[in-house]
């Protein structure tokens, strides 16, 4: 048998912890799946008198970070702190020291992908990342290995779970946002500070990583355009479900044309309305879903867990086992991901994305409003496939009455164009508010 491969796990938080325990308790699952035992060596945290609700093998908890980086015992190094500075540098620091890395650090990969694997290369180690997308979702193996026969023509992914989850609260509860999120934040899907998960930073991170596998594009999060949860209104997500749809924060990659060597990708993060009948309008709660069509393939769906200690941790051992047979190594090299070689896309502007839009306006019920608001559009040249307007209660002719237009499909630029227009009229008592519809 394989000598023992010796683990190092940087960090034992929510992620780590449940890696801690799939090491200790199913060590002869993982000898008997990669033919060779896998040893926990070292784990390493900032506070080691902290709970940390797993039992560990005594001695190998501590807080240097170098010493286990350097331990000659070990051979993979498995970063599970989180952030993009000190994360980094213990990454750049194993691969340099002759380890494997397996990282969940969708921010790091996002930001510094093509350091981190550049690093790999030179090293001639490879870097794992299964939980860095879609937590216990296998889409990377999905995307990396099982539709390479495929070139993908599009992505559109619930990539952040606790967005979904106050979406499908707002949307079935009847809650605002505000309650949502307050009842997210009990149940332990949302932070306490939840601003990269609702303002749409964490779903970019995670497209950011699926662009560069899918059409080798290396998008730095401030390339991708994105408008988070965080402003959406319950009366919205009322008129979309009485338009039979469903609003979701979707991550999209959109290429055009499918393949060639000038063809473009459109990337962005933002509330979608989904028709209520689509497969991604049926993820609920915390989950994730992704769904990617391929030329060769057609459509498929990869959904379940997006996150969570067991989810997370289930695809980091997956990761840790393919190393332990020498898969990882192969496929690693095989992938050239973030070398910059040119696989004939780059990334286009939203502007020329076609979508139809949802467009809801707050309107002083005077003659004329409406037919400006056409007006505005048809200079755009986008057509209007449905109006609703309510009507004024008689008792308040001054109240503010909403104005729901479906567009046709049109240029995300000359809508966004229309709308600066429409943002003028002197009848509107606030901003337009529009979101992509998916039909
Ligand atoms: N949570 C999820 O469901 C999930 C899902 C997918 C991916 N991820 C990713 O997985 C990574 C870890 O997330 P998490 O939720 O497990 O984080 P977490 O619960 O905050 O745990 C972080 C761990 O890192 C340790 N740590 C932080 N800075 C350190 C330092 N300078 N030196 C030594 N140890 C340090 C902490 O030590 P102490 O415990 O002593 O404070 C803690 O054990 C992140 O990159 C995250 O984006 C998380």
């Amino acid at each position: 048998m394989a000598e023992p491969l010796g683990v190092a796990v940087i960090g034992c938080g929510t992620v780590g912890t449940g890696v801690v325990k799939i090491l200790t308790e199913q060590s002869g699952r993982l000898e008997q799946r990669s033919g060779r035992s896998i040893q926990l060596r070292r784990v390493v945290v900032r506070d080691p008198a902290k709970a940390r609700g797993v039992t560990l093998p005594s001695g190998i908890l501590g807080t240097d970070v170098a010493a286990a980086v350097r331990d000659p015992s070990v051979h993979v190094v498995i970063e599970l702190m989180g952030g993009t500075t000190t994360a980094k540098q213990v990454v750049l620091d194993a691969l340099s020291a002759g380890k494997h890395v397996i990282t969940a650090n969708k921010a790091l990969l996002a930001d510094a992908g093509a350091e981190v694997f550049a690093a790999a290369r030179a090293a001639e180690r490879a870097v794992c990342f299964e939980a860095a997308v879609a937590g216990g979702v296998p889409i990377i193996r999905a995307l990396a290995e099982s539709l390479t026969a495929n070139q993908v023509t599009s992505i559109q992914a619930i990539l952040n779970g606790t967005s979904n989850f106050i979406l499908t609260a707002m949307a079935d509860g009847g809650r605002s946002y505000a309650e949502a999120l307050v009842e997210a934040q009990k149940l332990g899907y949302a932070e306490a500070d939840p601003t990269l998960d609702v303002d749409g930073s964490d779903a970019a991170h995670k497209l950011a990583v699926l662009a560069q596998i899918a059409f080798g594009v290396a998008a730095r999060p401030h390339e991708i355009e994105r408008q988070g949860i965080d402003h959406i209104e319950a009366m919205d997500i009322r008129f979309a479900g009485e338009l039979g749809y469903t609003i979701k924060l979707l991550a999209e990659a959109w290429a055009s044309p499918a393949a060639g060597r000038n063809s473009t990708v459109a990337l962005h993060v933002a509330p979608v309305m989904v028709r209520k009948t689509d497969m991604l309008a049926q993820v609920r709660g915390a989950y994730n879903a992704i769904q990617v069509i391929g030329d060769v393939v057609g459509e498929t769906l990869y959904q379940g867990p997006g996150a969570g200690m067991m989810p997370t941790a289930s695809s980091v051992v997956a990761d840790l086992i393919d190393l332990a047979v020498g898969r990882a190594q192969k496929s690693f090299a095989a992938a050239k991901l973030w070398s910059g070689a040119d696989r004939g896309f780059s990334i286009e502007p939203s502007e020329k994305v076609r979508s139809r839009f949802y467009l809801r306006l707050l309107v002083r019920d005077q003659p004329g409003v409406l037919a400006d608001v056409c007006r505005a559009l048809a200079d755009e040249h986008i057509s209007i496939s449905s109006v609703i307007q309510h009507e004024a209660r008689e008792d308040h002719p001054d109240q503010l009455v909403p104005l729901v237009i479906m567009t046709h499909y049109a240029a995300t630029g000359h809508f966004r164009a229309a709308v600066k227009m429409i943002d003028t009229h002197p009848a509107l008592g606030g901003k337009a508010v529009s979101y992509p519809v998916d039909d």
